[in-house]
Formats: structure tokens, C-alpha cells, sequence
């Protein structure tokens, strides 16, 4: 993650929809997961949640995502750090 833009959270929170793209934070990284939503094992409209902000509030309630492969998923899409 050397040299990736660090970004606010205010700028994240613009990104909610495919033509701003969709991006979300999870440990003090910026994900664009625009090319993952219609991908996710859980539906469109759970992802669609988090949309301009943070992972772990989610995260919390669905522990599925407590493994090795969904963080595996996330780093392909990393843009920036916070
Ligand atoms: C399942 C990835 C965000 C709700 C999964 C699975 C993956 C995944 C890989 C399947 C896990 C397995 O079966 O082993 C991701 C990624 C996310 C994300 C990469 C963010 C970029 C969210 C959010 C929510 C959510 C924000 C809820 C608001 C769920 C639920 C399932 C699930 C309910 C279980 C589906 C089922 O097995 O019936 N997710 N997820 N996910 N996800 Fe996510």
C-alpha cells in the first residue's frame, strides 16, 4: 500500500453509486468495489449498505466475513488509505 492516495472520509462518503463509483474503508484503506457488488455472495442490496463508508459495523453483524478469502477479495480492489 505504498504511494496509494490517502483520501478523507468525506470524500469516501461521495462515492454511493456506479457513475461516482462505490467505495468503502476497512482498516484505514479505500476500496473501489463498483466491478464486486453484483458479485457478492450476499446480495447486492446488503453491499449496497456500507456504499460511502466503513466495513466494520457490518462486518460485526455478519461474521462470514471473518476469513482469509473475503479479505483476499477486498485487496483487489484497494485504491487509497485514509
Ligand atoms: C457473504 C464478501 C460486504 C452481508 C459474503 C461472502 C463473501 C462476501 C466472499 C461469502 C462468504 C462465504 O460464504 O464464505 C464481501 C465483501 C464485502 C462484503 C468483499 C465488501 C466489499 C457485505 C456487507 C454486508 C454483507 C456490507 C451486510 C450489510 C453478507 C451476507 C453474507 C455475505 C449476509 C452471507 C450470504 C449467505 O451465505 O447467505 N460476503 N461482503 N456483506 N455477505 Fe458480504
Amino acid at each position: 500500500s505504498h504511494f496509494l492516495p490517502q483520501y478523507t472520509r468525506a470524500e469516501v462518503k461521495k462515492h454511493t453509486n456506479p457513475s461516482d463509483r462505490i467505495w468503502v474503508t476497512y482498516a484505514g484503506e479505500v476500496f473501489d468495489i463498483t466491478d464486486f457488488v453484483d458479485l457478492h455472495p450476499g446480495g447486492k442490496s446488503k453491499i449496497l449498505l456500507a456504499a460511502g463508508g466503513a466495513l466494520e459495523p457490518f462486518w460485526a453483524l455478519y461474521g462470514v466475513h471473518k476469513s482469509d478469502h473475503v479479505l483476499e477479495i477486498l485487496q483487489e480492489y484497494k485504491v487509497g488509505v485514509i
